[in-house]
């Protein structure tokens, strides 16, 4: 049966806090086509969702919204370090506790917003610790928030917004960077998936959805932490997007990821200026024509509520939190998008975000062994001619040492591996 010439329905509801809306749309439920976001996402082989925060979701309206439409959440603020290590060494979980019971109450996946960032980062950005001392801070933030959430969070921004703006598009200069060095990229990789093996790794940042210098700089990153065999599994595109956006370079950005078996996130989409229905189907689109686009977060639920003023008609509800009204054509469109995903490409995403994190960043496609401990210093050998943090031994070579003056083959496990490296401290 050709599905696309049976599409016919008109009628669905869809609950929008706690009124029932009957919205009218071209989609045949006789036929199996979901009436609601997150069956037509789920359908799609995607994740689709919402920021949060603990007194949203205990509010009844807002949370039967949310239950209706969504199967992904995460914290707008309360997973940041900020809010979760407010004192050094002093960890506290109230609010995202809040936010992760409820995503596991009702059945919904969890992103994890976001270890190292130079913003709400609370005391640290103003601690003047040595490289050491700040490695340690970072280490043991990612290890004991990683380690509270673990098995919870699907896919955890390791790292948020650590490219400059601007020409260049180096690394940002920030506490993190200044205080530590450029290898804290590395680093908070590698921690990260000590901790939590079987979360997705991201990157996110904003400025880069569509081809530009920025999302160029990341690109190049994302290469040359794959090509270290840094675990990196995804890249998190904000998506603080504006009416009239480019879905043609979005989609083909995305796509570029893809061909390196990267992951897109979707992270905190929002379309200010009132953004249209071809403005979210544009981009909904950008995402179902890649395979390797897996999520689809809108940064809020309602305009009254988002970050970038209750008037920017960004979202897809307006009103409050706590008195959401769905916005029904876009939310319409949005679900017939998803129902009309080719299914070549749905399969094609199943397959591919099934894949499990693996510790080289390759989802499991290949096994590279590694030493997992530190390096001593991140030029004391220098393998790979790049400035940074350097393997210890050149793949392949076997000529080269470790810090101990070790070769391979005096390494436990090391004899028979092709490529050896031993991750930054
Ligand atoms: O928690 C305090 C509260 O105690 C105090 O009374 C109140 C007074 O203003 O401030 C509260 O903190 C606010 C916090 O949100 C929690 O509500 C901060 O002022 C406010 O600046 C902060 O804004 C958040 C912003 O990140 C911080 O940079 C926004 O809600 C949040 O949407 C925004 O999210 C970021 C992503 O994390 C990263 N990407 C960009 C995105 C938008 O800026």
């Amino acid at each position: 049966m050709d599905f696309k010439s049976h599409r016919s329905i008109d009628r669905a509801t869809i609950l929008g806090g706690v009124s029932a809306l009957t919205l009218s749309f071209a989609v045949a439920s006789a036929f199996g086509q979901a009436t609601t976001l997150k069956d037509a996402a789920a359908a799609a082989g995607l994740n689709i969702g919402v920021a949060t925060n603990s007194f949203n979701v205990t509010n009844a309206n807002y949370a039967a919204a949310v239950k209706a439409q969504f199967n992904t959440l995460v914290c707008e603020n309360e997973m940041k370090f900020q809010s979760t290590e407010p004192s050094r060494g002093n960890f506290s979980y109230n609010g995202a506790n809040t936010v992760a019971n409820f995503a596991a109450t009702n059945n919904m996946k969890l992103r994890g917003h976001t270890f190292v960032w130079h913003s709400q980062s609370g005391w640290a950005s103003s601690f003047n610790g040595s490289r050491a001392e700040m490695q340690s801070i970072m280490q043991t933030h990612i290890a004991e928030v990683g380690g509270h959430f673990k098995g919870k969070v699907l896919e955890w921004d390791v790292l948020n917004e650590i490219t400059a703006d601007g020409s260049g598009n180096g690394l940002r200069t920030s506490f993190w960077q200044q205080r530590i060095g450029n290898d804290y990229v590395d680093s908070a990789f590698v921690w990260s998936q000590r901790t939590d093996p079987a979360a997705y790794l991201y990157y996110n940042d904003y400025g880069a959805d569509g081809l530009n210098g920025k999302s160029n700089a990341i690109y190049a990153l994302t290469q040359r932490l794959m090509t270290d065999k840094r675990p990196i599994h995804g890249i998190g595109l904000q998506a603080h997007l504006s009416r009239g956006l480019n879905a043609n370079s979005i989609r083909d950005n995305i796509k570029r990821f893809g061909d390196l078996g990267i992951r897109i996130s979707l992270t905190e989409i929002d379309i200010n200026n009132t953004g249209t229905t071809q403005d979210w189907v544009g981009l909904m689109n950008a995402c179902l024509a890649n395979y390797n686009c897996v999520s689809f977060m809108a940064w809020g639920l309602a305009d009254g509520n988002s970050w970038i003023g209750s008037n920017c008609g960004c979202l897809l509800y307006s009103g409050t939190a706590n008195s959401p009204t769905p916005k029904t054509e876009i939310i319409n469109a949005l679900i017939q998008a998803l129902n009309n995903a080719d299914p070549a490409i749905v399969a094609k995403r199943k397959e591919f975000a099934a894949r499990l994190p693996g510790p080289n960043g390759l989802l499991g496609t290949t096994q590279i062994h590694y030493a997992q401990r530190p390096v001593m210093h991140q030029n004391l050998i220098r393998t790979s001619g790049k400035v940074g943090v350097s393997p210890v031994f050149a793949t392949g070579s076997g000529k080269a040492t470790d810090v101990l003056g070790r070769k391979p083959a005096q390494i436990k496990g090391a004899a028979n591996s092709l490529s050896l490296r031993v991750l930054p401290q």
